[in-house]
């Protein structure tokens, strides 16, 4: 199949619409809140898939704090994780002695979250806890805590909201699963 404007005939069915992640971001924003309350937090979101989160959950922490960015790459072929961890977009801001928020679109096998954890860890930082919309927890393979997240998600491939595929789809408004016609059209291709 080629790559289509359409999006039904690229999303199977959507898993979580444009409301229930308002909600999601709701709910985590109030315990964030809570939690981070006179902490000053730095509040990182990770490159590219976070960013649509970050800013709406964010928006919803009555938190004093900054916000930084980061970029790192595990997934070499867009599709199977390599294991492999490396930075390319670093933080600006000194961890050293601050409270570490990072946002994540999802966390699936976990090496993307403990390669970045233990870095800002190893660099001083007072705590280093996660924020992720989604946890594939199924697929887990490093022992690392997901400290907060919106829902669990099933081993299927989500795209939709930041998160994508060979880094498209990420502008569709909701969280659908991928039709597998367009991952094998791809394969074959
Ligand atoms: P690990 O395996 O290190 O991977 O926890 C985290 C990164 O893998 C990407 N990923 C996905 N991206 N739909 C996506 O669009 C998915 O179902 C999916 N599963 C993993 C994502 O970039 C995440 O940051
Ligand atoms: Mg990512």
């Amino acid at each position: 199949m080629a790559k289509s404007d359409n999006i039904n005939d690229i999303i199977d069915h959507v898993l979580y619409s444009q409301e229930d992640i308002q909600e999601m971001c709701k709910r985590l924003g109030k315990q964030l809140t809570e939690d981070y309350a006179g902490k000053d937090p730095l509040v990182v979101g990770v490159l590219k898939g976070a960013v649509f989160f970050m800013t709406d959950l964010v928006r919803q922490m009555d938190v004093k704090m900054q916000n930084d960015f980061m970029d790192v790459s595990s997934y070499g072929d867009g599709f199977e994780s390599s294991g492999k961890v490396r930075l390319d977009i670093d933080v600006q801001a000194d961890v050293k002695d601050r409270d570490v928020l990072l946002v994540e679109d999802i966390v699936d096998t976990g090496h993307t979250l403990k390669f970045m954890k233990d870095l800002l860890t190893e660099r001083g930082a007072k705590s280093v806890k996660c924020c992720a919309l989604l946890n594939k927890t199924e697929r887990r393979e490093d022992d690392v805590v997901v400290d907060y997240y919106g829902a669990k998600v099933a081993n299927e491939f989500v795209v939709g909201y930041g998160l994508d595929y060979l880094n498209e789809y990420r502008n569709i408004p909701f969280i659908g699963v991928l039709k597998p016609e367009v991952i094998q059209a791809n394969l074959n291709r």
